[in-house]
């Protein structure tokens, strides 16, 4: 019998916090495959909390779209107005399906002549021209919008617009101007369901890294995006976390006793993928630099030294200075002082009731809401932190991080 050469596939870099490219990116099959059948007769909504894989799973679609699908992802974290989400859209589509641009423009009278030699604008330029022939580009923005979906759907084509970080954009709008807030999602929520996602052409794909559930809530806006399939990203699995680092070690010719990768999984806790790629590079950087056989021993050592070290520093602060950015007074306040409480309780965390009287007693004296809406507030602010800082109800009626790393970082340098 002829021998079969084995070849060993090299593990795929660290990602210490970059989308992952689509032919690194593990674990996900499954949703992906999910996520596509879904979109077939539904608008979605991806949920997970922040540095989990949202955008990475988004990458992926790009990248390997479904059969015939021309799909377009969009960042629109800095827009301050749908005429520009609506223009990126078209800017993008230009760039990554050309030949399809050139149909959607064939029939579009208004466009063409408004920006004669539409195909042979440099990529970037054509957003400029379109502002300078259309001034008022921005209070048209409703007919752009009714046009270039009506346009898409005349492809025959599948089309799926991922937008990533909607809820910053629907931020930056209701500073800016709250009614243009509420006109945009009605009139979006109105493109979804008419015609049906089952019949239309277009797919949206939603997300974002703050919560677009609780940015609405608060707004009490909440009805315009029910429409949405919330399709929650899963965690990693046990048995994944532990392939991921014997094979990301075990690719690169470290030698560990076997229970180091389970040691890996219970520092972890809840297995935040960016925690787990960063604990596992610290394993393989200490290797390097001191080739041994790693043993639980040592990955309790680099957990303490990664937590104190001035890499994790670098990652985690962007954590605490995103509650300055994104909660305001009282729910500042609140957030630290409840994240401080947590971080100092045993496996045991802390009781609902615990966290609801610093949670009260953060408020003002005298700017106590009533009771029902202390209550409210109070629930969206832990749906914040589960978001945002992997805070998780453990058991009935008990809270505590379910990320092992960020609750030794914030008892480190915030208690
Ligand atoms: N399938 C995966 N396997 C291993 N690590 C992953 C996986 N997906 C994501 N990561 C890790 O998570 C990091 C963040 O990924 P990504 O930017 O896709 O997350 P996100 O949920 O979009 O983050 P944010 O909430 O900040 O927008 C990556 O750099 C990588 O460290
Ligand atoms: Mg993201």
């Amino acid at each position: 019998m002829p021998k079969l050469a084995i070849v060993s596939v090299p593990p795929p870099d660290f990602y210490t916090g970059a989308v992952i490219e689509a032919e690194d990116l593990r674990f996900r099959g499954p949703f992906i495959a999910d996520l596509w059948a879904t979109l077939r007769t539904n608008h979605v909504l991806l949920k997970a909390p922040r540095r989990c894989g949202k955008t990475s799973v988004m990458e992926h679609l790009r990248r390997n779209p479904a059969k015939d699908h021309l799909v377009i992802y969009e960042n629109v974290q800095d827009l301050t107005h749908p005429a520009d989400m609506l223009l990126t859209i078209l800017d993008t589509f230009r760039d990554a399906h050309p030949t399809a641009f050139r149909t959607l423009i064939k029939g579009w009278k208004g466009l063409v002549s408004r920006l004669p030699k539409v195909e042979e604008l440099d990529v970037g330029e054509f957003k400029m021209k379109f502002r300078e022939h259309e001034h008022d580009y921005r209070a048209q923005w409703r007919q752009h919008g009714d046009v270039l979906l009506a346009q898409l759907r005349t492809l025959g084509s599948p089309v799926l617009i991922i937008i990533d970080e909607l809820p910053d954009m629907l931020l930056n709008l209701s500073q800016e101007d709250p009614k243009l807030l509420r006109d945009f999602l009605s009139w979006f929520r109105d493109k979804r369901t008419n015609p049906t996602p089952k019949r239309d052409t277009i797919h949206w794909l939603l997300g974002g890294s703050i919560n677009l559930s609780t940015t609405l809530d608060g707004m009490a806006l909440l009805d315009r995006i029910n429409d949405l399939e919330d399709l929650p990203l899963p965690d990693l699995k046990p048995a994944q976390i532990e392939t991921f680092v014997t094979e990301m070690l075990g690719g690169r010719g470290v030698t560990f006793e076997k229970q180091v990768p389970a040691r890996v999984r219970k520092l972890l806790g809840r297995p935040i993928p960016l925690f787990l790629q960063m604990l596992t590079q610290e394993l393989h950087r200490s290797w390097r630099m001191k080739p041994r056989k790693l043993k639980p021993a040592d990955v309790d050592a680099e957990f303490d030294r990664f937590i104190t070290g001035t890499s994790a520093q670098d990652k985690l602060q962007h954590y605490y200075t995103r509650l300055s950015k994104y909660y305001r007074d009282p729910a500042l306040s609140q957030a630290h002082a409840m994240l401080n409480h947590l971080c100092v309780s045993g496996e045991e965390g802390v009781s609902d009731n615990a966290l609801r009287q610093i949670f009260d007693g953060t408020c003002a004296l005298g700017t106590l809401p009533p009771v029902h809406e202390r209550k409210r507030l109070y629930r969206q602010l832990l749906r914040d932190l589960e978001n945002d800082f992997y805070v998780v109800e453990t058991s009935a009626g008990r809270f505590d991080f379910a990320s092992g790393i960020m609750k030794a970082w914030w008892r480190k340098y915030y208690a």
